[in-house]
């Protein structure tokens, strides 16, 4: 054996894993196939760091589950401990110390985001009371399934005993679309290209902010608007171009986007998790404490900064009257999509 010192393994749960009973006529293999290969390789948790994937779906994906076993088994990914596929909730929530919640029924072309949400919101209230019963009590959750901060805000309230800022959505994606976008436009790389913000929904209601965006030069750091950038641009084609950018790819694909939210469902728990690097923040769907006058009692997407495996939103940033209307205009849609789950319960 080896004298190098291991890890202990941490446990993952992926619900959906099985990624392809909702859209059986579309693309086959969704995020579930994308993300379950990305954290066998250390991409969500490092490369040192062992996992155990407990993967979740329904009966009728049970044996497309018991497929993907078969293929992570065979891939003999080194840090990949045990895999365990279940369609018991209560199996699959045991002890986990991470959570990924990807299950539920995908929008599709011509479809609102609203009219999903009397199919998933039931879910997210069952998944909360198992989590709740049966995860590590640290356990950190990440949902990305739609309406994704909404499913988070019901998955919170049925889930009292889980801090609350344990309880997390995604709006990574949207971040890292923001990111690639500004790179595109000023012909530079990705990675030079930092501290953007997605405001609010992961809807279309979402606000993609450059205003404080940073890009590093051979002059060093700039701000992205100080930059030779046409400032009408930013204010109408880029953040457009980011909101729809889901819709754009359900109309090309016929299928949701799948690699890029399975990676930035990685980058979103890696980041929490191991700290984001010095002066950068990322946006993450977090319960809202009442920052920048955004309502408390939602789940909204606010820029972060992480350290030591907490998150925390960076204030003080200016808040010009242009960012302000769209600030609200999110919050507000938020605001009426948790009067629609609420009464998806009823
Ligand atoms: P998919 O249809 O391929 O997979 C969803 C899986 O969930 C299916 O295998 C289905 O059987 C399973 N499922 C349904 N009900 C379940 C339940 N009660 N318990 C466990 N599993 C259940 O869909 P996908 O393309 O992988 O997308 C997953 C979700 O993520 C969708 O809601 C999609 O809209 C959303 N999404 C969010 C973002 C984001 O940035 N937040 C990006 C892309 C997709
Ligand atoms: C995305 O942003 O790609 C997904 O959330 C697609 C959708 O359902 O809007």
């Amino acid at each position: 054996g080896s004298l190098k010192m291991e890890k202990e393994p941490m446990k993952v749960l992926v619900t959906g894993a099985a990624g392809m009973l909702a859209q059986p006529d579309s693309l086959f293999g969704q995020i579930g196939y994308a993300i379950a290969p990305m954290i066998a390789r250390g991409i969500m948790l490092g490369p040192d760091q062992p996992v155990i994937l407990h993967l979740l779906d329904i009966a009728p994906a049970a044996e497309a589950l018991n497929g993907v076993k078969m293929e992570l088994l065979d891939a003999a990914f080194p840090l990949l401990k045990e895999v365990h596929a279940t369609t018991d909730v209560t199996e699959a929530c045991k002890d986990v110390n991470i959570a990924i919640m990807l299950g539920g029924f995908p929008r599709k072309e011509g479809m609102e985001r609203k009219d999903m949400m009397s199919k998933n919101v039931p879910i997210y209230k069952e998944q909360a009371s198992a989590l709740e019963e049966h995860a590590a009590s640290d356990c950190k959750v990440l949902v990305v399934a739609n309406p994704a901060n909404t499913n988070a805000l019901i998955l919170k309230e049925f889930a009292p005993s889980i801090p609350k800022e344990n309880i997390t959505c995604l709006t990574r994606l949207d971040h890292n679309r923001a990111l690639s976008q500004i790179a595109e436009r000023l012909k530079v790389y990705v990675t030079d290209v930092k501290n953007v913000i997605i405001w609010g929904n992961h809807s279309s209601t979402q606000y993609p902010d450059a205003n404080h965006a940073i890009v590093t030069t051979t002059n060093g750091e700039r701000l992205v608007k100080e930059l030779d950038i046409d400032d009408h641009w930013l204010k109408n084609e880029f953040i457009n171009t980011v909101q729809q950018r889901g819709a754009a790819i359900i109309k090309a694909r016929k299928a949701s986007s799948a690699l890029s939210a399975a990676s930035a469902a990685c980058d979103h728990m890696h980041d929490w998790v191991l700290g984001t690097p010095k002066g950068t923040w990322v946006s993450m769907g977090v319960y809202s404490d009442g920052s920048y006058g955004i309502p408390k009692d939602i789940i909204y997407s606010f820029p972060v900064k992480c350290e030591k495996g907490k998150w925390s939103i960076v204030n003080g940033l200016k808040i010009d009257e242009f960012s302000r209307a769209k600030m609200d205009v999110t919050a507000k849609d938020l605001i009426d999509e948790k009067e629609v789950a609420h009464s998806c319960l009823n």
